[in-house]
Parts: C-alpha cells; sequence; structure tokens
C-alpha cells in the first residue's frame, strides 16, 4: 500500500475550518484501504507571521520538503492586521510567492467548471450556460511581472517605480507543453492568450507556442487578445476549453472564472512544479466571515480531488470527489456564503459530512 506524506498549511481566515473537511474527506479515501496518509499541519501566512514571526517559517519549509504533496488553505489578513506587518512580510509577499519559487510551482490549473448541479450560482443565463461550462485555465505561476525585478526610487524630485516582466523561452516552452498536454486529453482545443499588439513578451510567448504546436498536430490552436477573452469568456463562456496564458493575465481572468460561477468559493486549484506540486483554492481567507462555520469547503476538497489526480494517480477517486460535492448540491443543501435563497443552509461541517456519505469508492 502507498503511503504518502501530505503537508497541511492551513492558512489564515477560513483557511482552518475548510481545511478540517478535506482532513476528512481524505480519511475517508484512506478508510478505503488502498492508501494511507501521513498529514503534518504547519503554519503558514498572517498567523504564521504573529506566532512564530515569519510568514512562511523554517519549520513549515522542512515539512513541506519532506512532504509529497502540499495542500494550502488560502492566507492573508484584515487590512488592519495587514498593515501591523512590513510591506516585504505581509503573507502575500513573505510566503505565497516564496512557496511558489521554492517548489517552481509553474503550473496552475484553474478549472472553471460549473455543471447542471451548480448552476443556479451562477449570475450568467441559461442560454448562456448551455449544457455547462468546463475550462480549465492554465496560468503560468511563476515568471512575469510577479517574479521579474523591482525597484522603487525617486528621480528629479519625482517618486517612480519599475516593475519587469520577464520571461525566457524555456519558461514559456515547458508551460506551452502542458497546455498542450491537457488540451490533447481533453477536447483538442486550445486558446492562446496574449497581447502581442502591444508586449514584447506576448510576442515571443506566440513564437513559442508555434514551435511548441509541431509536437501536437491535433490540437487546435485559437488565438485570443486578453482585453477580447474577458469580454468572450462572460459573452459566450461554452466556447473555450483549455485556455493558456501568462501570470499576472492568469490572475485576472481566473478571478473572472469565479465571477461566471457565482463565487470563487468554487474554484480549487492545481499549482504543478518540475518535482512537487501544491494545492490551493484561487480565493482569498475571507476573514469577515471566518469562525462562523458559513464558508463553503468545495474550493478545498475540490484542491484534494485535483491532487489525488495530480500528484497519486488516483484518478478514479479523484472523479469520485467531484461527483459527491455535486451531488450535495443537487441534492439542495449548501453553505450560507454560496446561497442564492431556496436551498437547505448547511454548516462548514457538515457539509464536508455531507460529502463524505456521497463518496463511492
Ligand atoms: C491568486 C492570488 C495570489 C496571486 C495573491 C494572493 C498573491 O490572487 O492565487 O490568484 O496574485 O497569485
Ligand atoms: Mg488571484
Amino acid at each position: 500500500m502507498n503511503t504518502y506524506k501530505i503537508a497541511l498549511l492551513e492558512g489564515d481566515g477560513i483557511g482552518p475550518e475548510i481545511s478540517s473537511e478535506a482532513v476528512k474527506v481524505l480519511q475517508r479515501v484512506a478508510d478505503s484501504g488502498r492508501v494511507k496518509f501521513e498529514i503534518t499541519t504547519a503554519p503558514f501566512g498572517g498567523g504564521a507571521y504573529f506566532s512564530h514571526g515569519n510568514a512562511f517559517p523554517e519549520e513549515t519549509k522542512a515539512i513541506c520538503d519532506d512532504s509529497d504533496a502540499i495542500i494550502k488553505g488560502p492566507i492573508g489578513l484584515s487590512k488592519a492586521e495587514s498593515d501591523k506587518i512590513p510591506v516585504e512580510e505581509q503573507p502575500e509577499r513573505g510566503a505565497l510567492l516564496p512557496l511558489r519559487r521554492r517548489f517552481d510551482t509553474y503550473a496552475n490549473f484553474r478549472p472553471v467548471y460549473l455543471p447542471r448541479e451548480i448552476r443556479s450560482f451562477s449570475p450568467l443565463r441559461a442560454e448562456v450556460i448551455g449544457d455547462g461550462i468546463d475550462i480549465m485555465i492554465i496560468r503560468e505561476l511563476v515568471g512575469g511581472l510577479y517574479f521579474g525585478g523591482k525597484e522603487r526610487g525617486e528621480s528629479n524630485g519625482k517618486r517612480y517605480v519599475k516593475e519587469t516582466l520577464e520571461y525566457d523561452e524555456e519558461q514559456i516552452r515547458r508551460i506551452m507543453h502542458i497546455a498542450f498536454q491537457e488540451a490533447q486529453d481533453r477536447k483538442g482545443l486550445l486558446h492562446n492568450v496574449h497581447k502581442s499588439n502591444v508586449l514584447m513578451s506576448s510576442v515571443l510567448w506566440n513564437e513559442i507556442l508555434e514551435e511548441v504546436a509541431i509536437d501536437y498536430p491535433k490540437v487546435k490552436v485559437e488565438h485570443v487578445i486578453v482585453d477580447a477573452a474577458a469580454t468572450a469568456l462572460v459573452l459566450s463562456p461554452t466556447q473555450f476549453d483549455v485556455m493558456v496564458m501568462e501570470n499576472m493575465f492568469g490572475d485576472i481572468l481566473s478571478d473572472l472564472g469565479g465571477g461566471i460561477l457565482g463565487s470563487l468559493g468554487l474554484m480549487p486549484s492545481a499549482c504543478v512544479g518540475p518535482d512537487k506540486s501544491y494545492y490551493e483554492p484561487s480565493h482569498g481567507s475571507a476573514p469577515d466571515i471566518a469562525g462562523q462555520g458559513i464558508a463553503n469547503p468545495y474550493s478545498m476538497i475540490g484542491s484534494v480531488a485535483l491532487m489525488l489526480d495530480k500528484s497519486f494517480g488516483m484518478k478514479a477517486e479523484s472523479e469520485a470527489l467531484w461527483n459527491a460535492m455535486q451531488q450535495v448540491f443537487a441534492d439542495g443543501f449548501t453553505t450560507a456564503d454560496l446561497s442564492r435563497g431556496g436551498e437547505q443552509l448547511i454548516s462548514t461541517a457538515e457539509f464536508g459530512d455531507k460529502v463524505v456519505a456521497a463518496l463511492h469508492l
């Protein structure tokens, strides 16, 4: 039997409560007797800054290094709490980006998945949704503006700032291979999102795409400029299947994806590196509703589903987990954070219990 070591970084705000449900589900998967999980919890995020003096403490790094995969809850504090932390050490800059860099998690998978069972959460009209939406946004996660050189200074009495958008061809090539592979495994359609009418980085991006495309003759490529992509995602989302884009574009368009679904709470994600991957909700820590047991754990349990598939090759279990979550919604239950009225409201923990009950392994 395989034993997998998992580092669990619960994070801030609603992180701990939705993480508990992820653990509950993992335990159920382990109870099926095919696999064992050794889960080690480690401090990470704004809370860790105050308790350990560092948003990404050394002990957490060691636990992550020693794990087979990492599950990470959302991080971030209220503005008032965040303001007490020096800018460079705030959890996004001081923990999240260093985590991405440490494990070189360059391929970020963000499913915008709206099956029939949850279509009522979407603000889009029924005729726009059609038979459902199933888009995989693939975001390059360790390059571009996020990781380029930065400078702040003063010149001629004026304050200025400079941030650099950098990519080299290897960085582009490896994310393209991921995207083409995904498109080939799905419907054979890849939308390339760029801004080559303005940005030189997009010109190189598109050049590399053409080179990589030769290896995937069955994949049809459509090009779409990033601003037009934002409009098209709202007006006709069903035309898209796999979309690939650089880091900043992916940050923005994947949140638009959350808008299509009706909530970022319905957006899990996988951050895949060459040796190790980590899994996280795409949303923030929602400090305003933390501790009330009303946050839906979908994004955290969905991240577990992605982990089972991508890190451990447990495709059947992963699918069963997605289905179990849809089943809970189909049965008319939801948590208060997602409610549009008319559903039966249950707590975060009850949602987890129902997912476990609906899980057929
Ligand atoms: C995301 C988040 C992060 C990002 C923040 C918290 C730094 O918005 O994962 O999309 O911009 O990548
Ligand atoms: Mg974001």
